[in-house]
């Protein structure tokens, strides 16, 4: 992991200074199951070379020098078990709080409560997915410092390297059909999200007041509420190693990415 000089460099090299007017706080959404990545614990408490998922993703977070404030979202009926393995690993020498809140249904509304957490000085809120545990801090830095400069909404994201379908839905037809194409976007004006996304915390909570009330799977992501809001949302670039982990070829990356991350460090 980088050190913090070196972390610090890169912040005001980006135009992130280190004592901001407003905090800026970080909310991971962790209260998901992960089904597509088997059966077994949360996702976000599975290891990563050797390291708990969430944990690497909070200090993805704490690796940035905006960052002041961690609200982890932890699944309903795992709180005590991620407060203890907070404890466990905990964040070497950081100054960055970290507080624990129980989670809901869908990730909209894990979101939501993680947003209720926040104390009133917070100007600017970053929203990382768990799931997203190797995001560098330049990325991090990056959206953060682009909301300064005055865009309400930031994302992180990178060109398709595949070409995407839109399909018919079912409609209750035999799930073993195949699927009928109705149209192909033009790949170069698509964009694959990441996170952090980056808020000025007015325009996220009142997306969520509007908006948040979950319907099915709820919001896949805070910006597109955000969009429904009429307010312009910002794409900055993401990083290949901020992917999702999300099936089990995704843990196989991860270790590999951490491998070489070790071997560079010189462990
Ligand atoms: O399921 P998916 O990979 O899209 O989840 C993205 C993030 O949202 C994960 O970090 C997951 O833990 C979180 N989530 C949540 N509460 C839920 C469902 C998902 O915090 N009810």
């Amino acid at each position: 992991m980088s050190d913090r000089a070196t972390v610090s460099d890169r912040a005001e090299r980006s135009g992130v200074p280190a004592a901001p007017a407003t905090r800026t706080a970080a909310v991971i959404p962790a209260a998901g199951r992960g089904v597509r990545l088997g059966p077994g614990v949360p996702k976000a408490l599975r290891a990563l070379g050797g390291t708990p998922m969430l944990v690497r993703a909070v200090r993805a977070m704490t690796a940035s020098r905006a960052v002041s404030l961690v609200v982890v979202v932890a699944p309903p009926d795992g709180e005590a078990e991620v407060r203890s393995l907070l404890d466990e690993f905990p964040l070497a020498g950081d100054r960055t709080e970290v507080v624990v809140v129980p989670g809901g249904a869908t990730r909209q509304e894990s979101v939501g409560l993680g947003l209720k957490a926040l104390p009133d000085d917070v100007g600017i809120v970053l929203v990382h997915d768990a799931a997203r545990p190797l995001v560098p801090v330049d990325t991090v830095d990056s959206v953060v410092a682009a909301v300064r400069a005055g865009h309400p909404a930031v994302v992180p994201a990178l060109p398709l390297a595949d070409t995407v379908k839109r399909v018919a839905p079912r409609d209750g037809a035999d799930a073993t059909a195949p699927e009928t194409v109705t149209g192909t976007p033009e790949r170069a004006l698509l964009r694959a999200v990441q996170t952090p996304q980056g808020f000025d915390r007015r325009t996220l909570d009142a997306a969520h007041a509007e908006f948040g009330k979950a319907v099915g799977e709820g919001a896949t992501d805070d910006a597109g509420m955000v969009e429904r809001l009429g307010v312009p949302v910002v794409v900055v670039p993401g990083h290949e190693e901020a992917f999702k982990v999300t099936r089990p070829l995704d843990l196989v990356l991860a270790e590999a990415v951490i491998a070489r991350r070790r071997a560079n460090d010189g462990f």
